[in-house]
């Protein structure tokens, strides 16, 4: 019998048993059924797993060669086969300096001078002391970047609010002109740096909004735009070709994937608002995770634990999302952030050696800060026909001491709702709730929903750093079971390719002859209303 078989039994007989009576059964469940990294928490004792299961699922990632693979990864082995690359985010918060080599070199020298260089160029910013043309200090960056060279900027900075004491920080991502649009209005150019993010420095929204920028630079400062011009890429030919003076530009490698780079140079607007020892902790953190990631056993080890009871959900229950639920104002770009590096990763069909995958791999990921989407979306996560598995999150501790009771208001609703979503209510007890007996259904809750909970002390850099290496490793986890390549990106090539070739036919609104009925229509429609 399969490993896979006997997980599928295994997930018969658990919902044989509602996960609130594990509870009853085994006093020692959350212990069992939970792990820990210093302060923090991940509780998976509401799911219906049980240490049989589990026992299973560690066997299921030791048979898949988890953490072999993980080895590979840890020291540069090519494992993002279908672009020939090592893997190795990892490197960009290695804090102790160990040696990691890519073919036989070791890349921590040039990691730590980039981030030596940024560390200046960020101090320089903050102080004042790299001005602007005029020689007064920088108020406000501008990052321009999309995809990984924006989400996790974006989400680092809204989570780190409390430890910005920098220039104030904008992003534009979006080609469409509403967003550059909007985010430089009420900007000055003289007091304004702009950073340009692109791993490639081909991606079109980033090229077209760097281009409107340099223009709006340049009305102001002529010739001098450039002095206000920072840039961040793989591709320094090209970033010269741009115009950026080469002692603004911080580069990285081939090595880290778009959505695992804001450990390093994509990092530096968050550097420059918090500030070069503090993102040292948020690296720190991640090294925190990864240490533990390498050195704990399988059925002691945070990531691969998050992974199997991601697995169990997907390929044993059959649940086809997964909802990203911090309750965190500061967390509000976590779940997107979390949909780029899951869906990229994982949203694939073939495994590494080209061949159809067997298994469903990646589910849908979403989400919002609790206790917003309560008034929103929980419904149908309580009394909806979909089962979603719901991952919480919160800190023990706020940021805000004299309004320490809404943090305990905000506490309160996250463990209620995981306590709702398992508990359920029964027809029961929803008609001693109700004078009508008729209304009765309407208040049943079915219950037995499961749920994921992380706990820690507080959202500083460090727990920040954890939370996304134990998500970047999660996904790693998964990817390795379902046997595909976590490291590429190839399903977001074919819409760029057809946006190419439609811009002629949009620009001339003309020439739709050999496009399908649909587009065809929308292209002659939209062509219309433009006249
Ligand atoms: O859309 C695909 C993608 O390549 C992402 O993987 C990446 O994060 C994003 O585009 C931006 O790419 P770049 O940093 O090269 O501009």
């Amino acid at each position: 019998m399969t490993i896979w078989t006997r997980l599928a039994e295994a997930g018969k007989a658990a919902e044989k048993t509602r996960i609130l009576d594990r509870f009853a059964e085994n006093p020692d469940r959350f212990a069992e059924l939970s792990v820990s990294l210093g302060d923090m928490t991940l509780d998976f004792s509401k799911t219906s797993l049980d240490a049989a299961a589990l026992a299973l699922l560690v066997e299921l990632a030791a048979e898949k060669g988890v953490p072999e693979r993980r080895d590979v990864m840890f020291t540069g082995g090519r494992i993002n086969v279908t672009e020939g690359r090592a893997v190795l985010h990892t490197a960009l918060r290695n804090r102790g300096s160990k040696p990691v080599l890519v073919d036989g070199v070791d890349v921590m020298p040039e990691v730590n001078e980039v981030l030596d260089r940024m560390g200046a160029f960020a101090a320089g910013i903050r102080s004042g002391q790299i001005a602007a043309v005029d020689g007064k200090p920088f108020t406000d960056v501008v990052n321009i970047g999309i995809g990984g060279s924006d989400l996790g900027p974006v989400m680092a900075t809204l989570a780190l609010a409390p430890y910005h004491d920098g220039p104030r920080l904008h992003y534009v991502s979006n080609v469409d002109g509403a967003d550059i649009h909007d985010k430089l209005a009420g900007l000055d150019p003289a007091r304004t740096l702009v950073i340009v993010a692109s791993k490639t420095f081909t991606t079109i929204e980033t090229m077209t909004n760097a281009r409107t920028a340099k223009a709006w630079m340049e009305a102001v400062l002529g010739a001098e735009a450039g002095k206000h011009f920072a840039a961040v890429s793989t591709a320094l030919d090209k970033t010269a070709a741009f115009g950026i003076d080469p002692a603004r530009v911080f580069g990285f490698w081939d090595w880290v994937g778009g959505r695992y780079s804001v450990w390093g140079a994509i990092g530096l607007p968050v550097m420059i608002a918090i500030g070069p020892d503090d993102f040292g902790d948020f690296l720190a953190g991640a090294n925190e995770m990864d240490r533990h990631f390498l050195e704990a056993p399988l059925a002691e080890n945070m990531p691969v634990l998050l992974g199997l009871v991601g697995i169990w959900h997907r390929n044993v229950m059959g649940y086809q999302t997964r909802a990203i639920l911090p309750y965190d104002q500061r967390l509000s770009r976590l779940p997107a952030y979390l949909q780029q590096l899951d869906m990229e990763s994982n949203g694939k069909s073939v495994t590494l050696d080209g061949s159809p995958v067997t298994t469903a791999t990646g589910p849908v990921v979403w989400g919002e800060p609790g206790t917003n989407g309560q008034h929103a979306f929980y419904q149908l996560i309580h009394q909806g026909t979909n089962i979603v598995p719901c991952e919480f999150m919160v800190a023990a501790v706020g940021h805000e001491p004299a309004l320490e009771h809404h943090h305990l208001l905000l506490i309160a609703n996250c463990l209620a709702q995981s306590e709702a979503l398992m508990k359920g209510r029964s027809l029961a007890e929803a008609e001693k709730t109700v004078k009508d007996p008729a209304l009765a259904p309407h208040k049943v809750f079915p219950g037995n929903r499961p749920s994921t909970t992380l706990v820690y002390t507080e959202l500083d850099p460090r727990t920040l750093g954890r939370i996304v290496a134990l998500y970047e490793h999660r996904v790693f986890v998964e990817g390795v079971i379902w046997g595909i390549n976590s490291y590429d990106q190839w399903g977001v090539e074919l819409g760029k390719e057809l946006a190419t070739a439609l811009l002629p036919l949009v620009e001339s609104g003309s020439g739709f002859g050999g496009k399908d009925g649909s587009t065809a229509g929308l292209l002659q429609t939209i062509t219309d209303l433009r006249r």
